[in-house]
């Protein structure tokens, strides 16, 4: 059985586990000391870090923190161990963050997805000259996770061409959590 905890301050024995979760996804999280560190850093901060258990070890978190006017959330970081993948853990956990992104007054969630392995069409055009038609033609080549983003109802709300270096975009995504009257 699969159980979800939302963190407090009183939860750092997760950290080991949760750093090495990211080390294993991203090559930017290769440090686990200094990951632990922002992970400390993240639940002082009164951010919110949900984590999805298995027999009382973690394999998957997602997070996510206060920006703008108090109202509008960035989703990061979300991860899930490679083999548990495609079970629904991650689209539980976007859910989950979502209600506590709701509780604290949150009423926007919002993201960037790196495409730095040339894995969306994005990456074939220059994105410079018409941004809206590559987002509005967007492919994907090889299980970007857009495509997961997408399917929990958020959009694509723009690029930032050439962030992670030329060729390669951060794909902007966003999602309204209250209706729009
Ligand atoms: C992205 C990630 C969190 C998805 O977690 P997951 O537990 O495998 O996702 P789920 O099983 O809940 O998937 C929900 C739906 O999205 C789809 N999906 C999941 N990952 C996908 C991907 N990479 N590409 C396309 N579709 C995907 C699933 O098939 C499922 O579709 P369905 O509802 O039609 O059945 C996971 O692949 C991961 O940890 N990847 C590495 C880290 C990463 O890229 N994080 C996001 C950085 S922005």
């Amino acid at each position: 059985m699969i159980e979800f905890r939302q963190l407090n301050i009183e939860d750092k024995h997760y950290f080991n586990e949760m750093a090495r979760l990211l080390k294993e996804a991203f090559e930017d999280y290769h440090d686990e000391k200094e990951t632990i560190k922002e992970l400390e850093t993240m639940l002082q901060e009164d951010q919110i870090i949900i984590v999805a258990l298995k027999a009382s070890t973690v394999i998957g978190f997602i997070g996510a923190q206060r920006q703008y006017k108090q109202t509008g959330y960035e989703l990061h970081p979300l991860v899930v161990k490679e083999a548990y993948r495609f079970n629904g853990i991650g689209k539980a956990l976007v859910s989950r963050l979502e209600e506590a992104v709701l509780k604290r007054g949150g009423i926007m969630l919002y993201l960037g997805t790196d495409d730095e392995d040339y894995k969306t069409s994005l990456s074939q055009v220059d994105l410079f000259e018409d941004p809206f038609t590559a987002i509005k033609t967007i492919e994907n080549y090889k299980n970007h996770p857009y495509s997961f983003y997408l399917k929990q109802g958020y959009k694509i709300v723009g690029v930032m061409p050439d962030a992670n270096g030329l060729r390669k975009p951060d794909i902007m995504m966003a999602k309204r959590l209250i209706p729009f009257k």
